[in-house]
């Protein structure tokens, strides 16, 4: 299947008072179309980062990406309208309510007020916040306004999602439904999902493959099952042992697991 993302020699440092930070060093990674790809990594890794360059919110450094077939450096306006963007900390108005949030979403698209309206309804409908689409943004919950965070993301039917850990903060219920809408875009709409999480359980049930990140590099990619044996030491392993492996946090060596000294 074509490519949706491609990326090669991303990189982007920061200066700060206390000197460069190289927060993505190198970054190449591939996307097919329709994939869930679960990216994951330790803090400070370089994934929030690499997802902001991604969605032409930050220019890169160094390195080149396209985004459905739209280069980041040269049609970036392409990039935008092909991709819906999930960021790790929301930033709605928590004076205005939730219609008013998605109809004003829906403007900035262009859409008429009619339709900008129409498609509010059916957001609210898709993530289950019709209940509360008079509600100030700012007396949602934590998994509420997880929710209207996506459905914004999804106002103009984007073929890659970006959603930068969407199930930080939610309960057990909320988790399971994120999934389920997860899965939903891409059986009926072919969507792309690009995921970063911190919940290995999480990212063991929903994608399809895996890249890890780690000090601003990719330092694995491959589907569960691979990783694991690969790295955990079987296909039966648990991704929090092998993605410990990967990163190099393990725990210690035991006595019966140790290599012996010769
Ligand atoms: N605007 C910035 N200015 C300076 N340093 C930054 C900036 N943004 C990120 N960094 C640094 O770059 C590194 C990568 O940060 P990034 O947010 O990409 O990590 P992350 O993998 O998303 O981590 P987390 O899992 O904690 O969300 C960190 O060391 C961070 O402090
Ligand atoms: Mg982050």
């Amino acid at each position: 299947m074509a490519a949706v993302i491609s990326a090669a020699g991303l990189a982007r440092t920061f200066q700060t008072r206390s000197g460069p930070v190289e927060a993505v060093r190198c970054v190449d990674l591939t996307v097919r179309e329709g994939e869930i790809l679960g990216f994951l990594g330790p803090n400070g890794a370089g994934k929030t980062t690499t997802l902001r360059m991604l969605t032409t919110l930050l220019k890169p450094g160094g390195g080149a990406a396209t985004v459905a077939g739209c280069d980041l450096a040269t049609d970036a306006a392409g990039v935008r309208r092909a991709s819906g963007y999930v960021a790790q900390s929301g930033g709605v108005d928590p004076q205005i309510t939730v219609r008013e949030e998605l109809v004003t979403q829906a403007r900035m698209y262009r859409l008429p007020k009619a339709e900008a309206v129409e498609r509010a309804a059916e957001l609210a409908r898709e993530l289950g916040l019709t209940e509360l689409l008079d509600r100030k943004t700012g007396a949602l919950s934590g998994g509420q306004r997880r929710r209207l965070d996506i459905a914004m993301a999804l106002t103009h039917r984007p073929k890659v999602l970006f959603l930068d850990e969407p199930t930080t903060g939610l309960d057990p219920g909320s988790r399971a439904d994120l999934w389920d809408l997860v899965r939903r875009l891409r059986d009926e709409h072919g969507t792309t999902v690009f995921l970063t999480t911190h919940y290995l359980d999480e990212a063991d049930a929903l994608a399809d493959r895996l890249v890890v990140v780690d000090r601003g590099v990719v330092v694995a990619d491959g589907t569960p099952s691979a990783l694991k044996l690969a790295h955990g030491g079987s296909i039966d392993a648990t991704l929090q042992d092998t993605f410990l492996a990967i990163t190099g946090r393990g725990p210690a060596p035991t006595a019966d697991t140790a290599p012996v000294a010769v």
